[in-house]
C-alpha cells in the first residue's frame, strides 16, 4: 500500500492541467481550460479542466474527477496504478507500507512484464554504448544513418549483441523470471536451451502512451536476404501491434501543440523526421490502421497527414485504412514523395527548411488525391472509371459531417466529370445503408459489453429512485463541505416558531448540523451523502478535527470525488469568503439563516417521509398490538412534523 503521506504529496505536486494536456488539446477559457472530451467523439468541446480546483468535468460523458480519476477513467488504470504514474511523472518517491506475500503476488502480472521489458531496453542501450560490438557495429550504423546522439537517446535506441544468451544471462543475474522473458518473446527456447530472439540487431523500443516499454522492433545489420530485415516482439498482454503507434509517446506533445500529426510507415521515418524538427510524426508497425489507433490520434488532433512513398501498389493498399479516419470525422491530407524517396531518405537528403517547405506545399486533400489517383489508374478505361466512381461514393458516404459530404461531392463530381445530382443520390443511398449497418452492429453488442450495459441500466434505475430527501441532503452536504468549519452564532427557534437572539457562544456549522440531526435521531438516505455526513458526524461527536474538502476530493471512491466536486462548485458558494476567511457580518447572518433553514427543511421532508412510511405500515398491520404501537409512533411523528412546519413557516 502507498502511504497516505505519499498520496498527499502526489496530489499536492500533480497539476491536472499538465496531465490532461498529455492527452487532450486544451485552450484557456476564463479561469478554466477547455477541450474535446477524450471520452466521447464530440465535435464541440465540453470538457473542462479547472487548474484552481485541480478537477476536470466532462459534460458530454457526465464524468468528472480529480487527476487520479482522470487517469483511471481514460487509461483504465487502477487507483494505485494512477498514483504510481503520477509519482513517476513528477519524480516523487513512493513510500509503501509493508506488503503481505499475497499482495506481493497480486502486484499485477502486467507490471512484471513491463519491468522486464524496461530492463531489456536499458540492457540494449548499455550494449550499444558500452560493449565493443555495440559501439563498432550498432552505434556506428546509427551514426552513419545520421542519427544524432540526442536522437539516439530520445528514442532509447539500443543494440543486441551476437552472443546468443546475453540478455537471458543478464536478466537472470538480476533475478528476473526467464518465463517472463519468453512470454515477451525476448527469449526463445530450442533443444539446446534458451536463447535471445534479437541478435546482432539494432533495437527500437516501442512505448505505449504513458511511456512504458511495450515491445521492441529490431533491425538486422546483415545484408543476408534470408534474414528478416525487421522483427518485432511477439504479441503479449502488453504488446498489441494493432493498438500501439510507434513514436506516439515522444510525439504526443508536439501533435497537440501543432494540432496536426504526420503518419509514416516505420521506425526510421519517425526518427529522421523527429530529428529534422518534425516531432509530430508517428508510425503504424506495418499493420493496417485500426479503429483503436485512430481514436488515440483523434484525442490529440483531428488533422492527419499521411505520407506515401511513391509506390502505387502500396498507396492503393493503404487507402482503405485511411477511410477509417474519414469515418471518425478527421481531416485527412496526403503527401506523396518523389519516386525513390521515403520520408526518412527525404529528411536526410534535404535541409530542415526544404523539408518544411515540402510538407507545406505538397499536401493534398486525401479525397481529392484519391479521386486523382483512381482516375489516373483508370486511364480512360470506362469499366475502371465506373469502378473508381463507386469507390469514391463509398468513401464519401463514410463522412459523418453533412457539410463535408456536400462540399466533397461537388468537388468530386467535377473531378470525375459525372453528374452532381447522380453522385449525391448515390452517396445518400450508400450513407443510409452505412447508418443501418452501424446500427445493426451496435445492437449486436459483443458479450463483454453486456455487463456494461447492465450496469448503466442499474445506474439509471438507481437515479430514478432518488430518495425523497435527496436535494435536502445534497444541500446539507454542500454546507458541510464548504462551510463546515465556519463558526456562527446560531439563533434558536422556540415551539411557537419565534427566533431568539444569536447565541453568545459560537458553534461551527458542522457541529450545529450534526447535533440538530442526531438530536432527532434522523438519518441520511442517500448513500454518498450519508458517507460525507458520517465523516463530519464522527469528527463532531468525537471532538476530532473536522474533515477537509480535499479529503473527499481525493477519495479513492471516484463516485465520492464526483459528488464532492459537484457540491463544491463555485455556484453553490454563498460567496468566496470561505477562501479568503473574511466574513462580513451581514453575510454571516445569511449563512446562519441558510444553515438553520436547511436543517429544518431536511427534517420536515424526512418526517413527512417517516409519516408516510408509518401510515403504510398501519395498513399492513395485522395485530392490534402492532397497530397501537404504530399509532403511537405516528402520533409522535405528526406532533414533531407540525412543530417543524411551524418553524419553517415562520422562518421562511
Ligand atoms: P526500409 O526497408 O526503408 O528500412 O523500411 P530501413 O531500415 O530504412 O532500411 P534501408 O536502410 O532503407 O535499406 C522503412 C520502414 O519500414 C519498416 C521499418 O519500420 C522501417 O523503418 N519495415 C521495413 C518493417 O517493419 N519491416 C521490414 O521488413 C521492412
Ligand atoms: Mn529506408
Amino acid at each position: 500500500m502507498i502511504t497516505q503521506s505519499t498520496i498527499d504529496k502526489i496530489f499536492e505536486t500533480s497539476r491536472i492541467e499538465e496531465v490532461v494536456a498529455d492527452f487532450v488539446q486544451l485552450k484557456r477559457v476564463g479561469s478554466n481550460l477547455r477541450g474535446l472530451s477524450p471520452f466521447t467523439n464530440e465535435k464541440t468541446p465540453s470538457f473542462y479542466v479547472s487548474p484552481a480546483k485541480q478537477i476536470y468535468k466532462c459534460f458530454s460523458s457526465g464524468s468528472g474527477g480529480n487527476v487520479v480519476g482522470f487517469l483511471m477513467e481514460l487509461e483504465k488504470m487502477s487507483y494505485p496504478e494512477a498514483l504510481r504514474h503520477l509519482a513517476e511523472r513528477y519524480g516523487i518517491e513512493i513510500e509503501e507500507t509493508e506488503r503481505t506475500d499475497e499482495q506481493k503476488e497480486a502486484i499485477s502480472r502486467r507490471e512484471s512484464l513491463y519491468l522486464v521489458n524496461e530492463f531489456a531496453a536499458k540492457h540494449f542501450v548499455r550494449q550499444l554504448h558500452q560493449s565493443e560490438e555495440g559501439v563498432s557495429i550498432g552505434l556506428s550504423y546509427f551514426k552513419e544513418r545520421g542519427f544524432s546522439t540526442e536522437t539516439i537517446k530520445r528514442f532509447e535506441l539500443g543494440y543486441s549483441v551476437k552472443q546468443s544468451d546475453a540478455l537471458h544471462q543478464a536478466a537472470r543475474e538480476k533475478g528476473f523470471d526467464p518465463k517472463i522473458l519468453m512470454e515477451l518473446g525476448l527469449v526463445l527456447e530450442n533443444d539446446r536451451g534458451p536463447y535471445d530472439r534479437f541478435r546482432e540487431r539494432v533495437m527500437f523500443p516501442i512505448h505505449n502512451l504513458s511511456g512504458r516499454v511495450a515491445g521492441f522492433g529490431g533491425r538486422t545489420l546483415r545484408t543476408d536476404k534470408k534474414i528478416a530485415k525487421y522483427i518485432n516482439s511477439s504479441e503479449s498482454e502488453i504488446y498489441n501491434k494493432s493498438k500501439l503507434l510507434y513514436g506516439l509517446y515522444q510525439a504526443r506533445k508536439s501533435i497537440v501543440k501543432n494540432d496536426r500529426c504526420y503518419l509514416v510507415e516505420g521506425y526510421t521515418d519517425v526518427i529522421s523526421f523527429s530529428q529534422a524538427g518534425v516531432e509530430n510524426t508517428i508510425a503504424t508497425s506495418g499493420t493496417s490502421l485500426t479503429e483503436e489507433q485512430v481514436r488515440q490520434i483523434k484525442r490529440l488532433t483531428e488533422n492527419v497527414v499521411i505520407l506515401f512513398d511513391g509506390d502505387a501498389a502500396g498507396i492503393k493498399a493503404s487507402m482503405r485504412g485511411i477511410d477509417m479516419f474519414l469515418r471518425e470525422g478527421l481531416r485527412v491530407q496526403t503527401l506523396l514523395f518523389p519516386e525513390g524517396e521515403d520520408p526518412d531518405s527525404y529528411a536526410r537528403s534535404h535541409s530542415r527548411e526544404e523539408l518544411h517547405d515540402f510538407l507545406q506545399k505538397e499536401v493534398k486533400d486525401f479525397l481529392l488525391f484519391k479521386v486523382d489517383f483512381l482516375l489516373a489508374e483508370a486511364d480512360g478505361n470506362p469499366m475502371m472509371k465506373a469502378e473508381a466512381i463507386r469507390e469514391v461514393v463509398r468513401t464519401l458516404s463514410l463522412m459523418p459531417s453533412e457539410v463535408d459530404r456536400d462540399v466533397y461531392v461537388r468537388e468530386s463530381s467535377r473531378l470525375l466529370d459525372t453528374d452532381e445530382n447522380l453522385l449525391f443520390s448515390e452517396v445518400n443511398r450508400a450513407r443510409s445503408k452505412q447508418v443501418e449497418k452501424e446500427h445493426a452492429s451496435k445492437k449486436a453488442a459483443p458479450a463483454e459489453n453486456i455487463s456494461v450495459i447492465h450496469k448503466k441500466t442499474e445506474e439509471t434505475v438507481h437515479q430514478a429512485k432518488k430518495s425523497t430527501t435527496y436535494s435536502q441532503e445534497a444541500h446539507l452536504c454542500k454546507l458541510l463541505l464548504n462551510f463546515g468549519q465556519t463558526n456562527c452564532r446560531f439563533r434558536l427557534i422556540n415551539e411557537e416558531g419565534v427566533l431568539s437572539k444569536p447565541a453568545e457562544e459560537e458553534e461551527s456549522v458542522a457541529s450545529y448540523i450534526v447535533n440538530e440531526i442526531e438530536a432527532d435521531g434522523l438519518r441520511f438516505q442517500e448513500k454518498l451523502f450519508f458517507h460525507i455526513y458520517e465523516a463530519y458526524k464522527t469528527a463532531v461527536l468525537e471532538g476530532e478535527p473536522l474533515p477537509e474538502q480535499k479529503q473527499f476530493l481525493r477519495s479513492e471512491d471516484q463516485e465520492c470525488v464526483k459528488i464532492a466536486i459537484d457540491l463544491t462548485e463555485e455556484k453553490y458558494r454563498l460567496s468566496d469568503w470561505n477562501a479568503k476567511g473574511i466574513f462580513p457580518k451581514s453575510e454571516m447572518d445569511t449563512l446562519e439563516q441558510n444553515v438553520r433553514e436547511s436543517v429544518l427543511r431536511f427534517k420536515e421532508k424526512m418526517l413527512h417521509q417517516l409519516i408516510e412510511d408509518s401510515k403504510a405500515k398501519l395498513l399492513e398491520s395485522e395485530s392490534d398490538a402492532t397497530t397501537s404501537e404504530i399509532m403511537k409512533e405516528l402520533h409522535q411523528l405528526m406532533g414533531l412534523h407540525k412543530l417543524i412546519q411551524k418553524m419553517v413557516g415562520q422562518d421562511v
